[in-house]
């Protein structure tokens, strides 16, 4: 294990200086615009993401990445190999929107893809890996390859090292061939399951299966839980995930189960989540069950939903079906900083998600956007 930490750091080392370190000490907060239909993948919505994450306080909270899902280039490669991007979407090429971004104190990614066509049916990285890691740093950008296998993806780290530009290289492949225990040697996130869905089972599923995976995090690299785990938590430089822990008297965790009782450490406490999975329910833990804490008094404050905050040997929060309360324990001694305020009326958005199979969210849109759902499963508010 030792052994393999330190050909892990040592990979990590090269990509720090020649592509990310520094980007990757915590892993990327970012808005995707990416259940979107293909017309989204163009500078007007890169733009106006950018400025919503200003708008909506959600670059004061550490989301510092807009990326751009696949559709952003013109169909096919130009005649020398290139990837161009489509014109009609990106009328000033792609830089100057960086650049604006950029200039916004925010971050770029794009989509590319390891293998032959796009979902979409637009060219893949595919024998193109030098070619398309020279395009994404030429446009100032920060990329996110997706697609399948281990050999892939080296040829694309390799790509992207070769560019000499710091990148933060997030891979998707959907957790195939337990990507969390070779990843870190290869980018800085990967996808750990497939798709998150609009409902509590994709929650369940992609949970319990983070649960028994979160040693394989650490600065660096980092288990992607799509959508989930976006939290102002993540951000903490230790860059340890939470997992399950039991609860004296607490029956075992079920394999594919949300278990309510998580905790990880934070490079100054500890975090406790607790998670009412079927029902609504009052969970309690007593701080000497929580592994990083034991006996003796403990500050502690929910950080995300009540602002609730006390000091003591326990915490007992009665929580809705599906609800979930995020608590920061410290030491006395320590200082708790203050909750951050969550932002407001993000609930019906411009770019969200607003109809299709499953769907039971919201399906009225922020005027002047109107619903568009151009498939089964890919809906937006445009
Ligand atoms: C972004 O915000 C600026 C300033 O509020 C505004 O001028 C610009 O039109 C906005 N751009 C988009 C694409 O929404
Ligand atoms: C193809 O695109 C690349 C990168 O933008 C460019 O350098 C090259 O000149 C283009 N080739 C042609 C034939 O237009
Ligand atoms: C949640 O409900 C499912 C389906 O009814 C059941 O199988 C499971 O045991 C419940 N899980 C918990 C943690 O209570």
């Amino acid at each position: 294990m030792f052994a393999k930490v330190i050909v892990a750091a040592t990979i990590l080392g090269q990509l720090s200086c020649r592509a990310s370190f520094a980007l990757a000490e915590t892993t990327e907060k970012r808005l995707n615009n990416g259940l979107a239909q293909c017309n989204a993948a163009s500078a007007k919505y890169a733009l106006a993401t950018a400025n919503s994450s200003v708008s909506l306080g959600l670059k004061d909270l550490g989301y510092q990445y807009v990326n751009i899902d696949h559709c952003w280039s013109s169909q096919s490669r130009n005649s020398t190999g290139y990837l161009v991007p489509d014109p009609t979407k990106w009328p000033n090429g792609i830089k100057a929107v960086t650049d604006q971004i950029h200039g916004m104190g925010l971050k770029f990614g794009l989509y590319g893809c390891a293998g032959t066509k796009t979902c979409a049916g637009y060219s893949g990285s595919q024998g193109y890996e030098v070619k398309d890691a020279q395009t994404l740093a030429s446009c100032g950008t920060c990329s996110s390859p997706a697609g399948s296998t281990q050999t892939w993806y080296a040829k694309m780290r390799d790509a992207l090292l070769s560019v000499n530009k710091p990148i933060f290289f997030s891979m998707c492949q959907w957790g195939r061939d337990n990507v969390w225990t070779w990843g870190a040697d290869y980018g800085n996130s990967w996808r750990m399951s497939t798709d998150i869905w609009n409902n509590w089972a994709s929650v369940v599923r992609i949970g319990s299966a983070a649960a028994g995976i979160s040693q394989y995090a650490a600065p660096g690299g980092f288990n992607d839980l799509d959508m989930m785990g976006i939290i102002a938590i993540n951000q903490d430089p230790l860059g340890k995930a939470a997992t399950y822990f039991r609860p004296k008297g607490a029956p075992a965790p079920v394999s594919g189960q949300l278990y309510p009782y998580w905790a990880g450490p934070l490079s100054d406490g500890v975090v406790i989540g607790l998670v009412a999975a079927n029902v609504s329910q009052t969970l309690s833990v007593s701080f000497s069950d929580v592994p990083g804490l034991g006996a003796g008094t403990f500050n502690w404050v929910e950080y995300y939903y009540t602002g609730r905050s006390g000091s003591g040997t326990s915490v007992s929060f009665s929580l809705g079906s599906h609800d979930m309360a995020v608590v920061k324990v410290t030491n006395p001694s320590a200082t708790v900083p203050a909750p951050t305020a969550a932002p407001t009326s993000a609930t019906a958005a411009h770019y969200g998600q607003c109809g299709g199979i499953s769907w039971t969210g919201a399906t009225a849109c922020e005027s002047p956007y109107t619903c568009q759902v151009s498939n089964d499963y890919y809906s937006q508010c445009l």
